[in-house]
């Protein structure tokens, strides 16, 4: 991917206790959207947070905040989610028993749908939707946890996406989540990577790095061109 990437800090590794004070900071660093990994216990074996908390991040940045369901079923919750302030909702398709009905559901209410593909399940899943996803997040670790290492194989399951996504000529951002570092930053945009969701690399050091902290995970996709 040559355009410049997206870079999408995972509240995940924020300091909860100050989650104000630290969108705010991560908004001012120069993030481009800020992602929300919503796991429920059920789908995924980690419970994190619902939709106060989307409520209680939106007046803090103008950024879009991207919702990542790791939650089953999605379709109950859908509208919470996006009455609370997400912009963009992505779910797992395994999560849903109609997911075309699940991303009408999304865009009805005026958010962007996308659907969540784990290491394992084939991009050839993606087909019946490619006409309707505004994003494809690509996990390039197991979902459920931060702190994870980039699954080695990562780069090619990512420019398969790719070149699915280029056939049916969508402009459906691909979004990759997961051990994002600099390093894996510039395999994942060489790949095909638009949009890179970084936790731990995003808040190291605090606040006073989060602007550095972006500024190098940029540089790492920016080597990919
Ligand atoms: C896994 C989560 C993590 C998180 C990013 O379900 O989705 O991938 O966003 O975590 P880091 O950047 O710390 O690997
Ligand atoms: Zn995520």
């Amino acid at each position: 991917m040559t355009g410049l990437v997206k870079i999408a800090p995972s509240i995940l590794a924020a300091d909860f206790a100050r989650l104000g004070e630290e969108v705010a900071a991560m908004t001012a660093a120069g993030c481009d959207y800020l992602h929300l990994d919503v796991m429920d216990g059920h789908y995924v074996p980690n419970l994190t947070m619902g939709p106060m908390v989307v409520a209680a991040c939106r007046p803090h940045t103008p950024k879009p905040l991207d919702v990542h369901l790791m939650i089953a079923p999605v379709e109950p919750l859908v509208a919470d989610f996006v009455k609370a302030g997400a912009d963009i909702v992505s779910f797992h398709p395994e999560a849903s028993d109609n997911p075309a009905r699940t991303i009408a559901a999304i865009k009805k209410l005026g958010a962007r749908a996308g659907l969540v593909l784990k290491p394992e399940t084939p991009e050839s899943v993606l087909k019946p939707f490619l006409a309707d996803i505004d994003l494809v997040l690509q996990m390039t670790v197991e979902p459920g946890f931060g702190g994870q290492t980039y699954l080695p194989d990562s780069p090619r399951k990512i420019a398969r996406v790719r070149a699915l996504l280029s056939s049916a000529a969508s402009d459906a951002e691909l979004e990759v989540d997961g051990g994002i570092t600099p390093e894996t930053a510039r395999i994942s945009a060489a790949a095909g990577a638009s949009v890179l969701v970084a936790g731990t690399s995003s808040f190291a050091n605090g606040p006073q790095a989060y602007a550095a902290n972006i500024a190098k995970l940029r540089a790492g996709a920016r080597q990919a061109a």
